[in-house]
This record gives C-alpha cells, sequence and structure tokens, in this order.
C-alpha cells in the first residue's frame, strides 16, 4: 500500500490517503506538545513505540469484541487504518485521581475513585477542547444519544479490558483519551491511538510515571520510559 497525499498533519501524527478510498495510512513522530502546543518538543523514538503500543493494544481490543480502526502495521512508524470520520470528542476514562480532575475537584492526586469518571471534551483548539457533556453534544450535534451510548458502553469495556492487560504488564492505567469515529457504514468504531502520550501509566509498585507527564512536568526520563513501555508490553 503507497502512500499518496498528506491529508492531515497534526500534533504527533501525520495521516495520508492511499489508492484505496476506504484507507488511510498514519505515520506516527517524535514531536510532542503539552497544554496545547505551549510546550513542544522531542522524545526519541516515541513514533515508534506509540505506533506498536497503539498496534498491540488494539488488536488484544478487537479480539475482545471492541471495532478498531486498526488494519496493518505496514512499519515501526506507519500503520493502515481504516478511515474514518472523526466525531469531534476527547473521552476521558478515570480510575484514579491526576492530572485536571485532581485540580479541578481538589483530590489529591493518586487517590483511587470509587467509580470510574468517564468525561468528555469538545475537540476544538481554538476553545481549547472545552469538556461538555451529553447535552451539549447533542446541542452541538457532534453525536447522536445512540452514537454517545455506543461510545460510552465501548469506553467502560475498554477500560476493563486494558485495566486487566496493563496490570499484567505491572502498569496502572490511571487514566486515559479514547477517540471514536464513523466508519464507511456510518458505525461508530474506536480511532486515534492508546500509548503513552494518551494514558497516564504508573508502574503499580512504585507509581513511577510511564507516559508523557514526565514531559508535560518537565520531570524527565520520558525516552526511557516510553521505551520500558514498550519493551513491558512487547517484549522489545
Ligand atoms: P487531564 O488530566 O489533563 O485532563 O488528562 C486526562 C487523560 O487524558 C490523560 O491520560 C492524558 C489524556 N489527554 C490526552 O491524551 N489529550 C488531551 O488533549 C488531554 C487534555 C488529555
Amino acid at each position: 500500500m503507497e502512500k499518496r497525499e498528506l491529508l492531515y498533519e497534526g500534533k504527533a501524527k501525520k495521516v495520508f490517503k492511499t489508492d484505496d478510498p476506504n484507507l488511510y495510512i498514519v505515520q506516527y513522530k517524535d514531536d510532542a506538545t503539552a497544554g496545547n502546543g505551549a510546550k513542544r518538543g522531542t522524545i526519541r523514538g516515541k513514533g515508534v513505540v506509540n505506533n506498536l503500543v497503539t498496534n498491540h493494544l488494539m488488536r488484544m481490543l478487537e479480539q475482545k469484541g471492541i471495532p478498531t480502526h486498526y488494519v496493518k502495521e505496514l512499519s515501526d512508524t506507519e500503520t493502515l487504518v481504516k478511515k474514518v470520520q472523526i466525531i469531534p470528542l476527547e473521552v476521558i476514562i478515570r480510575n484514579v485521581a491526576a492530572g485536571s480532575l485532581a485540580k479541578r475537584l481538589g483530590m489529591e492526586e493518586g487517590t483511587k475513585l470509587s467509580k470510574t469518571v468517564l468525561e468528555y471534551c469538545y475537540k476544538d483548539d481554538a476553545l481549547g477542547d472545552p469538556m461538555v457533556n451529553e447535552y451539549h453534544i447533542a446541542a452541538l450535534g457532534v453525536a447522536t444519544p445512540e452514537e454517545l451510548a455506543q461510545i460510552a458502553e465501548y469506553s467502560m469495556k475498554i477500560n476493563h479490558e486494558l485495566g486487566e492487560y496493563l496490570k499484567s504488564a505491572g502498569i496502572e492505567l490511571v487514566d486515559f483519551k479514547l477517540e471514536f469515529g464513523r466508519d464507511s457504514e456510518g458505525k461508530v468504531i474506536l480511532a486515534d491511538e492508546i500509548s503513552p502520550d494518551t494514558c497516564r501509566f504508573w508502574d503499580v509498585k512504585t507509581h513511577a510515571h510511564l507516559d508523557k507527564d514526565l514531559f508535560r512536568r518537565d520531570l524527565g526520563g520520558e525516552e526511557e520510559a516510553y521505551r520500558e513501555v514498550l519493551h513491558r508490553l512487547l517484549g522489545k
């Protein structure tokens, strides 16, 4: 499958058209941004880790009955995916208080949440991705109530399957962000990535960060942490 015209270049990925109108190629980059573009940098090897980890986790989720956009890994940084119409929502699932939730609700980071929390943000850079609820989503016409119910159901199932799987690798799934799209038949499927860029992964024993918070918070050691996630999940 050949890469054709560049369709889109984001902060961490490029998307190309292919000969097949229903398939795209995603290319992962080492570029990193935080705070809606306020901090910029590179994390060497990130593109490889995020590509391989995302594909590994999407294949696992497919086996558990979650439909995804994943088709085929083409190289260490490139993957063939189904074309989808992205639903402009960031779906955030939280098991442990951290990041913006800890700040907003005045909870200490690391406090286990007695109930899993599901949040939605409306993907709009100019607005700074504001948090929205089901009413806002319906009012904006971003997704139908049926699509949103499907998204919530998949997200909770993904949280369960991913949490169990990562635990076996000594990783605690603190929180993470998902994006969904509509495939050529209008069905909701999982898209985007599941990687240390989009999840908070903590070492089960030490609670050491194995994710992008090392970069966001200038803690250092992000290259090693990304490599560690790849090693724990794929043995590479
Ligand atoms: P937050 O605590 O900053 O709201 O982030 C919650 C989770 O969602 C965390 O695992 C990082 C991820 N996330 C993204 O992947 N992209 C984003 O734009 C945001 C705000 C969060």
